[in-house]
């Protein structure tokens, strides 16, 4: 979910459509909006589906100097508008918009507000109703909030308007994302800086259990005892552009046409003219003096993180494994000694993962963010942080931040195999090679109509899948699948090409497809064999292999390259296949239901 809040010398409204806009990638099952208005009081217009609906629900009339708004990715209660935010107390007086989840709202319920019908099925109204039965009781607006704060367990993000008071927002956080915005004239409050971006470049961090009072001209922050917390403003430097469609039907499309410029960029901004990786001194110190890297991340980023260990291992003969975020917080596998933490993630804002950041920060352990978003919650947090340099990803499924993430992982596993003295890393040409891959990317984006083929001839009415791979090739066909399932509803999996035989081929029927992916040179004739042991029952195979390994009737040959580095070449046919299945039957290839691009709840 995104929310935004904003109060002061501005319309209101439009900063809370435009904001509201540029966070949809947070959720798109349903939106709302409240504008104070010094006459009637306010506004509160909500509605399900797509930002675009609830914009023209909108009177152009509406407007006012204090608002909040939200996008909802459901968690609590179906995407309607009862559910949707804000959520509006009884007494009709305060309003709330929340992200984040709260986990003991029904005894909370039980004990203060028996005397309430409730009417929506969410946690936040339980809070907005709580809030309102202090203020009644005599509390202040402040106190109150604070108030609630104590009683609640979980996560909040919030922002607050008072109907009495249109002078004045409050905001709240805990664990959920949010930042505050400083304007000449206003103050304003956003999940991430992109919401706020064409209004102001100052931003101020407010932390976990602290709130906000924020006026036209002032920002006033309290924890959560009510003692006053200063804190410095810093400016965000980013530009915004970017992430407009252009000439394209889609956003994933563009996207994946942008992977060889973002091969360029890491080039660009990592290596100098001699093939250099830069790292900051202390960032490949703090990684030198690991004994073992655990990488953490939740879905593609996930995948990547695979990818990114076994480099790690082969360049920088470093130990280094991938784990789910969602898993290893709840279960943390026995440490090395010495661990440290690089935290893969295109949004910077993953839930799954910052609960596992700060549980390592406590036990003292170094982190490294690697991210597409520079100023995004995990990136401030860590100890350091890296830059994936893909330009905003706009589409819900993930492709150049993907390519970016194996990329950025390549260069960090390079400079930290030079510092090391490893000679596989000092003879590894990788600026050289990255540049290459560029190239075949593009001849591979280039080929779209022969993967528009294939994703025909085999994608178009299927209801499950199977990619298949060995080494490197299986993590790509982890994502490969991923793709697929995320953006055109086939059932599809990632099999580790040896694995099939060993159960999961049962599955295979007459024209079930199994795309086989060949990259890997040490096991290149294993994988033939179990595709075609597949084909021998019935499967629809698709092999997909690089120019040495291709053997006479594959189905799309890929340029030779490194095999460590093949994932970045071979998911691109992939990503296409996935594009086209979802375009061929008529989904919306940006916006598959039931997702949402970054994922604030655990
Ligand atoms: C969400 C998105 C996925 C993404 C995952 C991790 O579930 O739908 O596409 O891979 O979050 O996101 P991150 O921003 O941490 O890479």
């Amino acid at each position: 979910c995104g929310i935004i809040g904003v109060v002061g010398n501005v319309n209101a409204t439009q900063v809370l459509l435009k904001g509201l806009e540029r966070l949809e990638y947070r959720g798109y099952d349903s939106a709302g909006i409240f504008v104070h208005d010094r006459h009637s009081g306010g506004q509160l217009i909500k509605e399900v589906g797509r930002i675009k609906r609830l914009e023209a629900k909108v009177p152009a009339t509406l407007t006012g100097t204090l608002g909040i708004g939200h996008t909802r990715w459901a968690t609590n209660g179906k995407p309607t508008i009862a559910n949707a935010h804000p959520h509006v107390s009884a007494d009709g007086r305060f309003y709330l918009v929340h992200n984040g989840v709260l986990q003991n709202v029904a005894a909370l319920r039980d004990q203060y507000l028996a005397d309430v019908t409730m009417a929506s099925d969410t946690d936040t109204e339980v809070a907005v109703q709580l809030l309102a039965r202090f203020v009644q009781e005599g509390a202040t607006v402040t106190d109150a909030l604070r108030h609630v704060m104590q009683l609640v367990d979980g996560s909040y993000a919030f922002a607050l308007a008072d109907r009495d008071d249109g002078d004045t927002l409050y905001v709240a956080k805990n664990k959920s994302p949010l930042l505050i915005g400083v304007g000449d004239g206003f103050n304003a409050v956003g999940s991430d800086a992109l919401a706020l971006l064409d209004r102001t470049h100052e931003f101020m961090e407010i932390h976990d259990q602290e709130l906000g009072v924020l006026r036209a001209g002032s920002v006033q922050l309290m924890d959560i005892n009510g003692q006053p917390v200063s804190r410095d403003t810093f400016i965000v430097d980013v530009s915004e552009g970017d992430g407009d469609l252009g000439t394209y039907p889609f956003h994933m499309l563009k996207e994946i046409d942008e992977q060889p410029v973002v091969m360029r960029r890491l080039l660009a901004a990592y290596t100098d003219e001699n093939g250099t990786v830069n790292l900051s001194a202390e960032l490949t110190q703090a990684l030198a003096a690991a004994d073992r890297l655990y990488f953490v991340a939740a879905g593609t980023s996930y995948h990547a993180s695979l990818v990114g260990a076994a480099l790690m291992e082969e360049y920088a003969h470093m130990p280094a494994s991938a784990y789910l975020a969602s898993e290893f917080g709840y279960h943390q596998p026995l440490l090395a000694g010495k661990p440290m933490f690089v935290f893969l993630t295109q949004s910077g804002e993953t839930a799954d993962i910052r609960q596992v950041l700060v549980k390592v920060k406590a036990q003292g352990f170094p982190t490294l963010t690697i991210t597409n978003v520079p100023t995004s919650t995990l990136a401030r947090e860590a100890d350091y942080a890296l830059n994936l340099h893909a330009g905003p990803e706009i589409a819900v499924a993930s492709t150049k931040a993907y390519t970016a993430q194996v990329a950025t992982t390549a260069l960090v596993a390079k400079a930290l195999g030079v510092a090391k003295h490893v000679q596989a890393a000092a003879d590894w040409n990788l600026a050289h090679e990255l540049g290459l891959i560029a190239a075949t990317q593009q001849t591979l984006v280039d080929a779209k109509d022969t993967v528009h083929e294939l994703a025909k001839s085999a994608l178009a009415t299927t209801r499950n899948a199977f990619y298949i791979g060995r080494g490197l090739d299986y993590y790509v066909a982890l994502e490969a699948a991923l793709k697929l399932k995320e953006i055109s509803y086939v059932q599809a999996e990632g099999f580790a090409a040896g694995e099939l035989k060993h159960g999961t081929i049962a599955l295979i029927e007459n024209g079930t497809p199994v795309i086989a992916l060949i990259s890997d040179p040490v096991t290149a004739a294993h994988t033939r064999a179990n595709a075609t042991e597949a084909a021998a029952r019935g499967a629809h195979v698709l092999r997909i292999a690089t120019r040495s390994l291709a053997e006479p009737g594959d189905d799309l040959v890929i340029d030779d390259l490194n095999p460590s580095l093949a994932p970045l070449a071979l998911i691109v046919p992939c990503q296409l296949l996935a594009y086209y299945a979802s375009l061929d039957r008529g989904y919306d290839v940006d916006r598959p239901r039931n997702l949402a691009k970054s994922v604030t709840v655990e």
